[in-house]
């Protein structure tokens, strides 16, 4: 089962970039009706044919797909006024990601069924691997599309990310899906003394209690 909050979100996808009718056209083949809300839980049946329809009419790549559909959810996420939250998550990107499972954990007082994905970043010498465990199947292209996005958005770089490996498996999080990817972040833009942000979030990890407390602040002033 998944939230409407994300079929909403493929729905804005496809109608600003393809427009009212090719959302028609694909919904109707996917016998799925527009009647999403935000906070309702959906079979995750649906979300994933919206998808397999979507790549068949556009004729394009799911992986293509997933991956415009990782930047558009960013981009969704922030119009929803959680721009104040994401900014909180870390100064750098390493931090950001460092805090997701907080920040979806924090979710679950608006959305208290989710099945959330789980995030852990691991270095090795200079290399970055970013960890990511789903109960669900084949998204991590959605996973590089948000990462992309938030790099651009927040920290001012581009980033590459290659998948490693993906196995199904049930590990440390009880996740059936355990992708690792790759990570290479190049800065651009800006002259390189231009100061970020002020996240509140500072150089460590956050603590839950921390995140919490900041999260509950920016709900309160968003
Ligand atoms: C404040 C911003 C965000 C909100 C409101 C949000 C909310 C949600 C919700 C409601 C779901 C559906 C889970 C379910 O219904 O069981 C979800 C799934 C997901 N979220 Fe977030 N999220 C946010 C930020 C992020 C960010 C920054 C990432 C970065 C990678 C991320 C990665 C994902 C992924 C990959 C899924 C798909 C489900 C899966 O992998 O199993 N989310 N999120």
């Amino acid at each position: 089962m998944v939230y409407g909050f994300i079929n909403l979100c493929l729905k804005s996808l496809v109608v600003e970039k393809f427009g009212e009718e090719a959302w028609e056209n694909i919904r109707r083949e996917a016998e799925v009706e527009d009647n999403f809300m935000t906070y309702t839980y959906y079979d995750d049946v649906d979300t994933m044919t919206l998808i397999d329809v979507a790549c068949r009419c556009l004729a394009v790549e799911k992986s293509t797909v997933l991956m415009l559909f990782g930047e558009f959810f960013f981009e969704f996420c922030v119009r929803s006024g959680y721009d104040h939250m994401l900014r909180t998550l870390g100064e750098n990107l390493v931090e950001f990601i460092e805090n997701l499972d907080s920040l979806h954990s924090y979710l679950t007082l608006a959305y208290d069924k989710m099945n959330a994905p789980s995030f852990r970043v691991e270095k090795v010498d200079s290399n970055m691997f970013l960890h990511y465990y789903s109960d669900r199947k084949g998204l991590a292209p959605m996973v590089i599309g948000i990462i992309k996005a938030v790099a651009r958005a927040f920290f001012q770089s581009e980033v590459t990310m290659d998948i490693l490996s993906e196995d199904r498996e049930e590990d440390r999080t009880r996740k059936k899906e355990h992708v690792v990817f790759s990570v290479t972040q190049r800065r651009v833009g800006g002259t390189g003394s231009q100061k970020p942000p002020k996240y509140v979030a500072q150089s460590h990890k956050g603590s839950e209690q921390q995140i919490r407390k900041e999260l509950t602040t920016s709900i309160q002033s968003s």
